[in-house]
């Protein structure tokens, strides 16, 4: 029996076993991460290392940097996670690693990664979507948050809403049309000075701001459709800026970032809201690093008449947790694990 041929009869009697430890890789963008978590709920362990610090004087991810960083952190990382649950690999019943999407040089790392310690222990790998991952990170804070629900992933590279209407089955409902939320919550701090990364550092500038001070577009308001565009109201605030400063007006950073950050988090509650709405659902939950937000949260908790998820703001952001247990409810239905011609997807997609 050849190494697949074993791991998917492992993973079958896996789906009947009370207890399922999974070793979880994540490596898709700037993070080097890995987790150890039982059932797909309860986290054993959770180690991160982040390369802010080597992307900050660039301003941005520069890929190859990323990639080989990942490549020089990640056996430490994935004996610290072990470490840290109390175990070794031998007491782990599955290795699970993101396939994609994200930078494919930061991917391949991960994957070749778990390819070889799945060979090498004699465990059933399974290839994990970095976008079902950051939705079940929801399930990792939220023990009684079960499907269907209506979910905003809102990423550096993503803005959706889709429906999980169980686990692992999705239907879109709208997506951004340019760039995604996170991307320009980046441009825009990149434009007020604020170092990489852009998002938390633009929250933080906005904390003493005025966020009625500028009024931005909120794009695609009362369309049928429930797709975003943000590429309108990220242009509008760079030409606001740059207006000012040609005509040398005086103006204040933190109002233009809270009057962005206002603009965004409406666009995406309308939508969102709206979404549940038309599908008759009162079960709402965020995900993604925009949704660390504090400003977005608090006003989606705002909505009335809906029962709100949010993940801990540690899981919103990339980690490995999440992709363990997205990678456990894949083995409960009964997906088939990967073989050992797994390959990194930079645009693999959720639905
Ligand atoms: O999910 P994530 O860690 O990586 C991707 O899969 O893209 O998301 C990163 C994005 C970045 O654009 C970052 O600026 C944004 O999430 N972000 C935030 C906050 N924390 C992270 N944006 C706004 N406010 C935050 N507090
Ligand atoms: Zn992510």
């Amino acid at each position: 029996m050849n190494y697949k041929q074993q791991a998917d009869r492992q993973m079958e009697a896996l789906r009947n076993k009370d207890k399922v430890a999974i070793l979880a890789i994540e490596t898709s963008c700037d993070e080097t991460a890995a987790a150890v978590v039982v059932n797909g709920r309860e986290v054993a362990s959770n180690v991160l290392y982040s390369q802010i610090a080597i992307h900050a004087e660039y301003g941005g991810v520069v890929p190859e940097l990323a990639s080989r960083n990942h490549l020089e952190k990640l056996p430490y990382i994935v004996q610290e996670a072990l470490g840290n649950a109390g175990c070794d690999l031998q007491n782990i019943d599955a290795v699970a690693v993101t396939q994609g999407p994200g930078l494919v040089g930061a991917l391949l790392t991960g994957v070749s990664y778990a390819k070889a310690l799945a060979y090498a222990a004699n465990k059933p790998l399974i290839a994990v979507n970095h976008i079902e991952g950051h939705i079940s990170a929801n399930f990792i804070t939220h023990k009684e948050l079960v499907p269907p629900f209506i979910c905003l992933v809102v990423s550096g590279g993503h803005t959706n809403i889709v429906k999980v209407a169980d686990y692992g089955s999705y239907e879109p409902l709208g997506a951004t049309r340019d760039d995604a939320a996170g991307e320009a919550f980046d441009k825009v701090a990149r434009v007020l000075g604020l170092p990489y990364p852009g998002g938390p550092n633009l929250q933080k500038l906005a904390e003493s701001g005025n966020k009625e001070a500028y009024v931005f577009p909120r794009p695609f308001r009362g369309e049928t459709h429930l797709d975003f565009s943000f590429s309108g109201l990220k242009t509008a605030v760079i030409n606001k800026i740059h207006t000012m400063e040609q005509k040398g007006e005086a103006y204040s950073r933190a109002d233009i970032a809270a009057s962005f950050q206002r603009a965004v988090a409406e666009t995406l509650i309308k939508n969102t809201f709206e979404a549940a709405r038309r599908e008759n659902m009162k079960v709402v939950a965020l995900a993604g690093g925009v949704s660390a937000n504090e400003y977005l949260r608090g006003e989606a908790a705002g909505v009335a008449g809906y029962r709100l998820f949010l993940p801990d703001v540690a899981y919103c952001t990339d980690n490995a947790a999440m992709i363990a247990s997205a990678a456990y409810y894949r083995l409960r239905r009964g997906c088939p694990a990967a073989g050992l011609d797994l390959n990194a997807d930079p645009s693999l997609k959720l639905i």
